[in-house]
């Protein structure tokens, strides 16, 4: 019975999230010169959250949000190795600030793929030095925002590394590089794990986690794809996470209906995701989960059907303690550029002007309704 009773005293959190690279503008790292270099789009100015993130933060108060989901830039906070810029951390703290006057729960993401270029040049996440500078960072952040309890300290290696160390299109552009596959990933296990000490040393309030991409595989015989996609990154962490975050955006059935990426829009996939990460019994976070869809006419009934997909499993027991909607406002999309919008809000990449979109509204109702 009192478990019973202390459960219902947990708040749900309800949100949208965010990175630093695909919003804030003005970053100068390791993505920012691999764009140069292969004559990708380049970021720049991106949706200029930088600048305006009271603005964002005031319209995710006015859609009913009690929560959000941002990233820290590495770059800007640790331009050279060991030299930390006070102006930048200050940002960060205003943007808490900026938060919690607003009702909104931070949850503060430390890496969110960039990192600044002195760790690109040392190798990045291969290199042995990576885990003990990324603590280092992680202390400094914990230090200046003692009052943030919810720490994820990586956003999905598992998407990272497949892409930077077997695919390379993205950075550091490895192709089929098993063995710094492998390092890269121990390299971020243990990157997490330090940084758990760190954080829950400085503050006994703080919950630390990651957050994993998660991709529903339904045909039988895909065990391995999803041991290796699913299950690796988690298991190398073992028992060190007081959370576990999962980010969900398609199965791999064809549904027979498409989000502006080509992604097959799986509600029911979301439900397996929950199901087989609760196996890690640790309570759990939706901290992604969007589609791409310019005209907004699919978006709202994405988010209620995962929404839909997301109770059934708590009414089934699975421990699920926040959604957060990816996200906020459209932002940069990595090697796609500003092609795919994603946003709650719109944005006007030629004046930064934020249309609220009617899904918004539609989001802020199921929040309400709850
Ligand atoms: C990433 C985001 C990205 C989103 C949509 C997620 O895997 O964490 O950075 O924008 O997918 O592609």
């Amino acid at each position: 019975m009192e478990r019973e009773s202390s459960k219902k005293d947990i708040t749900f959190y309800w949100g949208a999230a965010t990175s630093s690279y695909q919003v804030e503008g003005g970053n100068h790292n390791d993505w920012s010169e691999f764009e140069r270099e292969h004559h990708l789009t380049e970021s720049g100015l991106a949706s200029d959250h930088y600048h305006r993130f009271r603005d964002d933060f005031e319209i995710a108060k006015d859609l009913g949000h009690n929560a959000h989901r941002f990233s820290i830039e590495w770059s800007r906070i640790e331009p050279r190795e060991g030299e930390f810029d006070e102006k930048e951390i200050q940002h960060y703290r205003d943007v808490v600030t900026a938060l919690r006057e607003r009702g909104l729960e931070p949850f503060v993401t430390l890496w969110h793929w960039t990192v600044p270029l002195w760790f690109r040049d040392q190798g990045g996440w291969t290199s042995k030095k990576a885990p003990g500078q990324f603590a280092r960072l992680a202390g400094r952040m914990a230090d200046a925002l003692p009052d943030v309890r919810f720490w994820i300290t990586l956003n999905e290696p598992n998407v990272y590394t497949a892409h930077g160390y077997l695919r390379g299109n993205w950075p550091p552009g490895k192709k089929w590089a098993l063995m710094q596959y492998r390092t890269a990933n121990r390299m971020l296990a243990s990157a997490h794990k330090k940084a758990r000490v760190v954080i829950r040393q400085k503050n006994k309030n703080a919950e630390v986690g990651i957050t994993q991409n998660v991709i529903w595989f339904s045909r039988r015989g895909s065990w391995l794809k999803d041991f290796f996609f699913n299950h690796y990154f988690v298991r190398l962490i073992g028992g060190h996470q007081d959370f576990l975050g999962i980010n969900y955006y398609f199965s791999d059935r064809g549904t027979g209906q498409y989000s502006d990426t080509s992604w097959s829009i799986d509600p029911e996939g979301l439900g397996h995701a929950l199901n087989t990460m609760a196996r890690y019994k640790k309570p759990i976070y939706i901290f992604e989960n969007g589609i791409a869809d310019a005209k907004d006419d699919k978006r709202g009934e994405f988010i209620l059907s995962h929404v839909g997909s997301m109770k059934d499993a708590m009414h089934n027991g699975c421990d699920v303690r926040g959604y957060f909607y990816w996200s906020l406002i459209d932002n940069f999309e990595w090697d796609k550029g500003f092609g795919p919008r994603f946003g709650l809000v719109e944005i006007n990449y030629e004046t930064q002007e934020r249309h609220v979109r009617k899904s918004a509204l539609a989001y802020k109702q199921i929040i309400e309704g709850l």
